[in-house]
């Protein structure tokens, strides 16, 4: 990662991170097609976004389709000769107009049943789609909806590693028991306020759990999560984290969290985000070797005495550093200070060093 990649990261992070906003899928080399000429053959990638095409009356869709995009048009109907693309792999309709009634079809259209990627990601959706005959689905992404249950994702393939419902009213984490094979779990941004029902998915290493309403930790016993975000929820504790050792990046911003505590087995961590909480104190880390971004920012830290013993594990490993925002960034020789501490350091807040 390189220093202004990662500034603009930290910068975006609070934002971003609890939405996920990167885009789940793109074309590896899409192509510019022309709605009127279409004429590459045998087509197998068809890259039609941002067209705000109403139908797909005007577009030629060839059986040798693998790939079809369709993202930022104004469908709100599944034209029905989609059904009948048998090598069709990603289907992706996201930003469009659809609602429940309109992607229905596809329910039935057992000609496309191999389907591996499904992308309903901003639309009009209700309720969770019927996916039941895509026994084969690997991704499947209906967030930035109005869904307000995850009821109907327990008929969705027990193949699914990937599953995007952020940015949806969801109140309750249920029917994932069967995905044992799900690696990522985006939920941000919903009405949650329980970890649960989350032990049968021994595989998971990403779990998106931001803008949301939580106030406590339950990782229901995963100990394989390599990336967890609880930022912006109601958490006064973090607590709970203990066992979960193949975490490397953790995400705890804006919170109510008092005390930095259970961290001390996390030896793999290479990002901590406790910014935006209630911490008068840099406590249980200083065992943690691996450690190269501390994003301690708007907290409660008085001063920077005694700092060196309680990060001496990371001390050179340690690139990026967010204090600003405490009151010990007020003193005269705070970035002195850091940068002695510190010999490695690249970043302290949104300075960067040559
Ligand atoms: C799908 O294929 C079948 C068999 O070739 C054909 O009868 C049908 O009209 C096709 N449907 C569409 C919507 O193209
Ligand atoms: C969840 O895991 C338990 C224990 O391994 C198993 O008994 C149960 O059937 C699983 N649930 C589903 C829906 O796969």
């Amino acid at each position: 990662m390189t220093r202004t990649v990662k500034m603009r990261l930290k910068l975006l992070m609070g934002f971003l991170n609890a939405l996920r906003m990167e885009p789940t899928t793109t074309a590896n080399d899409p192509m510019i097609v022309d709605k009127n000429t279409i004429e590459s053959t045998p087509m197998t990638i068809l890259d039609a976004s941002s067209y705000q095409l109403h139908d797909l009356d005007s577009i030629e869709l060839p059986p040798t389709l693998i790939e079809i995009d369709l993202t930022a048009n104004r469908l709100n109907k599944l034209d029905s000769r989609i059904s009948n693309l048998s090598n069709l792999k990603k289907l992706s309709f996201r930003q469009n107009l659809f609602n429940d009634a309109g992607v229905e079809p596809i329910s039935h259209w057992t000609g496309i049943s191999g389907l591996e990627e499904l992308v309903f990601r901003d639309n009009q959706l209700k309720i969770i789609p019927d996916v039941s005959i895509f026994k084969n689905l690997l991704v499947f992404d209906v967030s930035f909806n109005e869904i307000s249950s995850m009821s109907g994702l327990s008929k969705a393939s027990t193949t699914l590693k990937e599953l995007y419902v952020s940015k949806n009213e969801v109140a309750k984490i249920e029917e994932i028991e069967h995905f044992h094979e799900l690696q990522i779990l985006e939920l941000g941004s919903n009405k949650l306020r329980v970890m649960e029902n989350m032990q049968n998915l021994t595989k998971l290493q990403e779990l998106w759990l931001g803008r949301n309403r939580i106030k406590s930790i339950n990782l229901c016993g995963l100990k394989c999560i390599k990336k967890l975000s609880l930022q912006s929820n109601r958490l006064t504790s973090m607590k709970g984290l203990e066992e979960c050792t193949s975490l490397v990046e953790l995400y705890l911003s804006h919170n109510g969290i008092t005390k930095m505590e259970g961290l001390s087995t996390l030896v793999n961590l290479k990002v901590l985000d406790v910014s935006s909480n209630k911490l008068a104190a840099i406590e249980d880390i200083e065992k943690l070797t691996c450690l190269e971004d501390l994003w301690f920012n708007d907290n409660q830290l008085a001063s920077l005495d005694g700092i060196s013993e309680a990060v001496s594990g990371f001390r050179e490993k340690l690139t990026t550093i967010y204090l600003e925002h405490n009151p010990c960034a007020k003193s005269s020789d705070y970035l002195t200070t850091l940068k002695q501490i510190f010999p490695n350091i690249e970043q302290i807040d949104s300075e960067v060093f040559a």
